[in-house]
């Protein structure tokens, strides 16, 4: 897939549904007792799996139309026949390791070749302490493994590295542990998995400490199915809105976006680099506070990027430094070592590209630093960039081939509806030439 220099990008967009709720809400439905119909679903295929897996722990799933589905909960998970597989999907096999503990039953879980990369006993570790067995199939701390779940007790856990994926999974193995959970968080993670559950008919206690959130939930809690509304993703949404950033011209609405504070930090690190980024007409939906977020081209500046800020947009460090080669001066981004254990090293990955269209990266353990040319200098590209199927590697570098003076080509375009099915469909309609090569 190549995208071409474009100019003067407009339009107005939807976001496609948010991919954390979206996990969140189909594990939660089949937790629970009796249905739960959830609109604006994000039908991509790390959640298109989750759907296949909780059908397969025996909740009704049925497809309404787009984006609407009904999921039938019997009250738990039963033991499913064959294999989990989670496909791409982090955030779906963690999570529902979390839940599948919580039940008296033997359960192999697997993922495609990413996932089967990645660490595992961030969550395995804890859920053993909670009193859950695990086999690992194949290498240690990696997929496939064998989980054996149920005869839980809740867990008192500190956690170090700030991810929603290890307090969701704790909090869901909580539900059916005795005795309370806490995970206490120094930097607090996302928190949809603490807003979604009450609606679920769960208490769920959340309280600021001098130097931490703790999140205390009581053990033994049954679950009752309820409509779920889901907004717009603001990871998805980020795409559409750096191509007007950094494309002559551009002015582009993407309506209905999520607003919470813990998932944008992208748009606040933006407005630093002097980012034309307004945000109309805010209301509530689905529990989540939404916004319309246009993005017009933008004279942006390099900034120092807060480590503290890291876990509020840890998955759009991609996509910023990609806006970042179109800035003046050095955009510094450190306390990202979580970006090496995503669905690719994307520390590695995005220096490696970004050399290829010849912007100026410098790579360190924790963090790399994106240094855009003055307005003389524009970005070359230019380049065939290897993404190792990671989606928003492939985003990123297609929004940079937007305003790149020469083509910029992704390997492995299919893996984009992991998270953005119609993508690029929705990016041509703005106005933008992505072609395939
Ligand atoms: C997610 C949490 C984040 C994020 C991922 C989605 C979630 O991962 O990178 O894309 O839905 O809980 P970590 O919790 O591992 O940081």
């Amino acid at each position: 897939m190549t995208a071409r220099r474009a100019s003067g990008l407009s339009g107005t967009v939807r976001a496609p549904g948010d991919k954390s709720m979206s996990h969140r809400a189909l594990i939660l439905a089949a937790m629970a007792t009796g249905v739960t119909e959830i609109d604006g679903l994000l039908e991509g295929d790390d959640v298109l799996a989750t759907a296949r897996a909780v059908e397969a722990f025996g909740a009704g799933v049925e497809r309404l139309g787009q984006g609407g589905w009904r999921v039938t909960g019997h009250g738990g998970f039963r033991q499913p026949e064959g294999v989990i597989d989670c496909g791409n999907a982090g955030t779906g096999v963690r999570l529902l390791m979390g839940a599948a503990a919580g039940y008296p039953i033997t359960v192999t879980f697997d993922g495609d070749a990413s996932l089967r990369k990645r660490p595992m006993k961030r969550v395995t570790g804890p859920l053993t302490d909670m009193g859950a067995r695990f086999e690992w199939l194949g290498e240690e701390d990696r997929l496939p493994l064998t989980l054996t779940g149920g005869g839980l007790r809740g867990l008192d856990y500190w956690q170090e590295v700030p991810s929603a994926q290890i307090k969701s999974a704790l909090l869901l193995a909580a539900l059916n542990a005795s005795g309370d959970t806490l995970v206490y968080e120094p930097i607090q993670s996302r928190d949809h998995t603490e807003r979604m559950l009450p609606a679920f008919g769960a208490d769920i206690r959340v309280a600021e400490l001098d130097d931490c959130t703790a999140v205390r939930l009581a053990g033994g809690q049954a679950l009752t199915g309820t409509p779920v509304s889901i907004p717009g993703d603001p990871s998805s949404a980020a795409f559409p809105l750096a191509a007007a950033l950094v494309v002559p011209g551009a002015s582009i609405t993407v309506e209905g976006v999520m607003l919470n504070p813990l998932r944008t930090g992208l748009f606040e690190t933006w407005r630093e680099m002097g980012a034309d980024l307004t945000i109309a007409n805010r209301r509530t939906a689905g529990g989540e506070e939404i916004g319309d977020v246009t993005a017009r081209h933008s004279q942006l500046a390099g900034v120092i990027v807060p480590p503290e800020r890291a876990a509020s947009m840890i998955d759009e460090y991609p996509v910023l430094a990609a806006t970042a080669a179109f800035a003046s001066g050095a955009t510094v981004m450190r306390g990202i070592g979580e970006m090496r254990v995503k669905e690719s090293d994307r520390i590695a990955l995005m220096a490696a590209g970004l050399r290829a269209c010849g912007v100026a990266v410098e790579e360190e353990p924790e963090g790399f630093t994106v240094t855009g040319g003055p307005k003389a200098r524009p970005v070359r590209g230019g380049a065939t960039v290897t993404t190792h199927g990671d989606h928003r590697i492939a985003m990123s570098h297609l929004v940079l081939g937007l305003a790149a003076e020469q083509p910029v080509t992704v390997d492995e375009p299919g893996m984009i509806a992991t998270s953005f099915p119609g993508f690029v469909e929705l990016m041509r309609g703005l106005g933008a030439d992505i072609a395939s090569a």
